[in-house]
C-alpha cells in the first residue's frame, strides 16, 4: 500500500483536473462532427438531456465511490463491497479500458501535434483543398510520422503523470485549462465576426429533427459517457484524491457544465468557419483535420488561427490522456504497492506498445486491410469490419464504457450502504435536496438508458427494426 495517499492541493485544482479529463478530443474533434452528421438541432438538445439525466448522475456516483473508498477503482469496489466480490470486475474493466482508450487516443493527439507543427512551419495559407487533403492522407498513411508523434505524446503524458497528483496532474491542469479556455474564447470571438455565424447558430440550435435517427439518439447517449470520462473509473480515481468533506454535487455540476460549454463553443467556432467558406458540416472525422485547415487556408488571419486551434486541441487531449494513464497507474500503486515512477513507466510504456498497431492502421496492410477483413466476421460496421484503430474505439466506446457505467450506477444505487451513500452525497453540499432524485435516476433511468446504448451496440435494436443504422 502507498504510505500516504495523495490528495489535491485545492478544490479548484480538483475541478480543473476533472474538467481537464472531461474536455478533450471528444469535445473538440468528435462532438462537432457527430453534430454535423446528425443535422444539429434536436441532436444537440437530446445530447444536453443525456448529460443532465444520465452523465451527471453517473459522475456523482463515480466521485462518491472514489471519495468514500479513498481508493482507485478496483480497490474502491473491494472496500465498499467485499474481497473477491464480482463487483471488482467493474474496476478491472475500467483499468483495461484505460489501456485500450489511451492507446488510440494518443494517436489522434499525435495528429493534433503534427498539425500544430505544420501550421507553424509550412502554414496552410494559400494551399488548395486538394493539397490539404493530401496532407492528411500523407499523415494517416505514414507509419513513421504516426509512430513519432504517438511516442512523443505518450512521453509527455508519462512525464506529467510521473510527477504525481499535485505537481503533475493538478499543476498541469491549472496551467493548461485556463489557457485552453482563453484560446477557445479567442477563436469563438473570431467566429462571431464571420458571415457564417448566423447560419451556424441556426444549424446548432434551431429544432430540426430532419436528420435525427434513433441511432443518432443513442450516439448522443453513448457520447455523453465518453465526453464526461465516465464508465471506466477516471472519476473514481480523481474522486479518491478528494477530501471527504468536499462538495461533490457542486463539483460534478461544474465539471459537466464546463464540458458542455466547451463542446458547444467548439461547434459555435467550427461551423461558422465551415459555412463561411461554403463547406459541408457533415464531413465526418475529417472535419477538424481536413475541412478546418481548408477553411483557415482561405481566411484572413488563418496563419495565426490554425496553430492556435491545433494547440488548443493538443492541450485538450493532453489533460484527458493524463487521466487515462492515471487510472492504470493508480491501480498499480494502490493494489501492487508499486512506486509511482515504476508504475508510470510500465503502464505508459505498455500503452505506447499497445498503440503501435493503431498508429500503423492507416499505413500498413496488416493492421489496416488485413485486420479489417478479419473483423468482418464480427458483423460490425455494417459488415465492413474495422481496422485496428477503429476497432479499439468501437470496443471501448460501445462496450467497455457503457458496461462500466451500468456497473457503477447499479453499484452506487443498490450496493453501497444507504448510510454511506446518503452521507457521501450530502457532505458539505447545498444540493442535499437533490438526493432522492439522484438515487432514482441511478436506479431506473440510467440502467435503462445504458442498456439501450448497449443493445444498439450489439445490433439487437437494429435486428428488431428499431434503429435505422446500427454499429
Ligand atoms: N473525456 C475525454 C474526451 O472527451 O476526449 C475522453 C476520456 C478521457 C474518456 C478519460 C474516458 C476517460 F477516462
Amino acid at each position: 500500500m502507498a504510505e500516504q495517499r495523495a490528495q489535491w492541493g485545492s478544490r479548484l485544482g480538483f475541478i480543473l483536473a476533472a474538467a481537464g479529463s472531461a474536455v478533450g478530443l471528444g469535445n473538440i474533434w468528435k462532438f462537432p462532427y457527430i453534430t454535423g452528421e446528425n443535422g444539429g438541432g434536436w441532436f444537440v438538445l437530446i445530447y444536453l438531456m443525456c448529460i443532465a439525466f444520465v452523465g451527471l448522475p453517473i459522475m456523482m456516483a463515480e466521485i462518491l465511490i472514489g471519495r468514500t473508498a479513498q481508493n482507485s477503482p478496483v480497490g474502491a469496489f473491494r472496500t465498499l463491497s467485499r474481497p473477491g466480490s464480482p463487483w471488482l470486475g467493474v474496476g478491472w474493466l475500467g483499468v483495461a479500458a484505460a489501456f485500450v482508450i489511451l492507446s488510440y487516443y494518443s494517436v489522434v493527439a499525435g495528429w493534433a501535434m503534427h498539425y500544430t507543427w505544420i501550421s507553424l512551419t509550412e502554414t496552410f495559407t494559400g494551399k488548395s483543398p486538394e493539397q490539404i487533403g493530401d496532407t492528411f492522407d500523407a499523415l494517416f498513411e505514414s507509419p513513421k510520422l504516426n509512430l513519432f508523434w504517438h511516442t512523443l505524446f505518450m512521453a509527455i503524458t508519462i512525464g506529467i503523470v510521473m510527477a504525481g497528483v499535485r505537481r503533475g496532474l493538478e499543476l498541469c491542469a491549472k496551467i493548461l485549462m485556463p489557457t485552453l479556455f482563453l484560446l477557445l474564447l479567442v477563436l469563438f470571438l473570431y467566429a462571431t465576426t464571420t458571415d457564417g455565424f448566423g447560419k451556424a447558430f441556426t444549424f446548432i440550435f434551431a429544432p430540426n429533427a430532419e436528420k435525427l435517427t434513433p441511432a443518432g439518439v443513442l450516439e448522443a447517449l453513448g457520447h455523453s459517457f465518453f465526453t464526461l470520462s465516465l464508465g471506466m473509473g477516471a472519476m473514481i480515481t480523481y474522486g479518491s484524491y478528494l477530501k471527504r468533506e468536499d462538495d461533490l454535487v457542486a463539483a460534478s455540476i461544474t465539471v459537466s457544465v464546463l464540458d458542455t460549454t466547451v463542446a458547444l463553443l467548439a461547434c459555435l467556432m467550427l461551423f461558422p468557419i465551415i459555412f463561411t467558406v461554403g463547406l459541408e458540416p457533415a464531413a465526418g472525422p475529417g472535419l477538424v483535420f481536413i475541412s478546418i485547415p481548408i477553411a483557415f487556408a482561405q481566411m484572413p488571419g488563418g496563419a495565426l488561427l490554425a496553430p492556435t486551434f491545433f494547440v488548443l486541441l493538443t492541450f485538450a487531449a493532453l489533460t484527458s490522456a493524463i487521466s487515462l494513464l492515471e487510472v492504470a497507474v493508480s491501480y498499480f500503486i494502490d493494489e501492487r504497492g508499486w512506486h509511482r515512477v515504476k508504475a508510470t513507466l510500465v503502464c505508459g510504456g505498455s500503452i505506447l506498445v499497445i498503440g503501435i498497431p493503431s498508429a500503423l492502421s492507416g499505413g500498413t496492410k496488416l493492421f489496416g486491410e488485413s485486420f479489417q477483413s478479419l473483423t468482418k466476421y464480427l458483423h460490425v460496421n455494417e459488415g465492413k469490419g474495422f481496422n485496428w484503430f477503429d476497432f479499439f474505439d468501437y470496443v471501448a466506446t460501445n462496450w467497455m464504457l457503457p458496461l462500466g457505467g451500468l456497473g457503477i450506477a447499479l453499484f452506487a444505487a443498490w450496493r453501497v450502504g444507504a448510510k454511506a451513500r446518503e452521507e457521501g452525497f450530502k457532505a458539505g453540499t447545498k444540493f442535499a435536496k437533490l438526493y432522492w432524485g439522484w438515487v432514482l435516476l441511478l436506479r431506473f433511468v440510467v440502467p435503462i438508458a445504458v442498456l439501450l446504448v448497449f443493445l444498439n451496440a450489439i445490433g439487437v435494436l437494429q435486428r428488431l427494426g428499431l434503429t435505422g443504422n446500427g454499429p
